[in-house]
């Protein structure tokens, strides 16, 4: 039944009021209307049993593990000891299996100011079997840890395979939140893709570094059981010529280890892995990315590289991102934007995930490359052949939500919201992968924003936008 009311029909303003309430008038997409606490969070004090020391003389603390190799038959697996070296050795064994093997670490020590690390260990086990469950040790005696892994299945186009995506995640109640959500999610993520700023340290006096062992201890109950795939982000530059500390990305890159040798790149801020069904590329937006540098020509060469029938799932991290409609940070990555735009769209990239801005958002299928200075054509257009962008940046750090956004919102954002939460990214074939975002205030199985992603290589056929 329709009612009505003063000459109009009460479901139409019933309709309007709906339209209205989930799209502030705009041309774009959603600018969801989710109301949240907009308070600043504090990092978890120190005293947290998140940050719990494990018990022992000497315990590893602050374990985690990534890709190891270029295409999943190896692992890096890191941990710190507090008081000395200790052991080197990681003992391991496939489940079923009564054969232990060992595998020795480095290990490296740093300074930051007044600060001196701990025993940094970093191990990496290769030619493992895939598709199994490994277990793993580290450390001797009573101060001995275990803790377990599962190897991808060997890489192949039709392979199902999960991912998480977090970023920006520092060490508040927020952060603690969204890696419980991420633990608690129905869909099992599998490996995080994290698209950087770790911990935050740079937030207090001198970048004390305890901060990043606390966040270490922190992410541990999930990073010691599944890879993180790193991105630096600007939160890691670390760079603090004043008190002497000038070599950028130093506490980083002598934390958190990736197999960057393996694709070829000269750095560990740029690199790619082969998982399952997926390549996918890590680049760094603070790092030189001009014509001639050295992660230019390592990109152009790994996307040469790229088989789609082998991998038909293209994926690029990045921190700082091609596509924000949020006023904080606006257009900090068009730079980066000008140099590799078009080749996301020669090598039709799948999606792009990066951090950053303290939100969530997902674009439209768009290019803005057709622009060269004289013709005028500056306005991103749709484009089949183009990524979606995802920001992701909503891990829960002390800086808290970016909440202004660019009015109207642009016809090329379909989605944004300043919540924290976590993604899903799970692959089921080579033709198709469900992208789900989960806001922290919400239940764990709630997807606040989705869509099936049609792949761009093997099915170009329209996308459904669940949400
Ligand atoms: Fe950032």
């Amino acid at each position: 039944m329709v009612l009505k009311w003063g000459g109009f029909s009460f479901g139409l303003v019933i309709g309007v009021s709906f339209i209205l309430s989930i799209s502030e008038v705009c041309n774009g997409g959603i600018t969801s209307t989710f109301v949240r606490n907009k308070d600043l969070a504090n990092d978890m004090p120190l005293d947290s049993d998140v940050f719990k020391v494990p018990p022992g003389y000497n315990a590893p603390q602050q374990v985690h593990i990534t890709q190891g190799d270029y295409l999943g038959k190896g692992v890096i697996i890191s941990w710190v000891t507090p008081d000395e070296p200790g052991s080197n050795l990681v003992h391991y064994w496939a489940e079923n299996s009564k054969v232990k093997s060992s595998a020795e670490s480095i290990v490296l020590t740093y300074k930051y100011y007044n600060y001196t690390s701990g025993y940094i260990h970093h191990c990496t086990i290769k030619d493992l079997k895939y598709d199994t469950k490994y277990y793993y040790e580290v450390g001797i005696g009573n101060s001995s840890r275990q803790f377990w892994f599962r190897t991808p299945p060997e890489v192949g186009p039709d392979l199902p395979y999960t991912f998480g995506l977090i970023g920006d995640l520092g060490q508040t109640h927020d952060s603690n939140r969204t890696l419980t959500h991420y633990e608690l999610n129905p869909t099992k993520g599998q490996t995080i893709l994290f698209v950087g700023d770790l911990s935050y340290a740079d937030a207090y006096p001198n970048h004390d570094n305890t901060r990043w062992d606390t966040w270490g201890r922190f992410i541990e109950r999930i990073a010691a059981y599944q890879p993180w795939i790193w991105t630096a982000g600007n939160h890691e530059i670390d760079f603090l010529p004043d008190i002497g500390e000038d070599i950028p990305f130093k506490p980083y890159i002598h934390r958190y280890h990736v197999p960057y040798k393996a694709s070829g790149s000269t750095s560990p801020l740029w690199y790619s892995i082969k998982r399952a069904s997926a390549h996918i590329i890590v680049l760094s937006s603070y790092s030189a990315f001009g014509m001639y540098t050295p992660q230019y020509k390592w990109l152009q060469a790994e996307f040469e590289k790229v088989n789609r029938t082998e991998t038909p799932w293209l994926v690029v991290l990045m921190h700082s991102p091609f596509y924000s409609s949020y006023v904080h940070h606006y257009m900090e990555g068009e730079t980066m934007r000008v140099m590799y735009e078009s080749f996301f769209v020669e090598y039709k990239v799948d999606v792009v995930f990066a951090g950053h801005v303290h939100a969530y958002e997902r674009s439209e299928r768009i290019s803005n490359i057709a622009y060269n200075v004289v013709n005028g054509l500056c306005t991103p257009v749709r484009d089949p052949s183009a990524p979606v962008y995802i920001t992701i940046g909503d891990g829960g750090n002390l800086e808290g939500l970016v909440t202004e956004m660019t009015e109207p919102q642009p016809s090329y954002s379909a989605y944004r919201e300043a919540s924290f939460g976590h993604g899903i990214f799970d692959i089921k074939n080579r033709t198709h992968a469900y992208f789900g975002w989960h806001r922290n205030q919400d239940g764990y199985a709630v997807e606040a924003d989705s869509l099936w992603l049609h792949n761009r290589y093997w099915s170009v056929s329209e996308e459904s936008y669940v949400a």
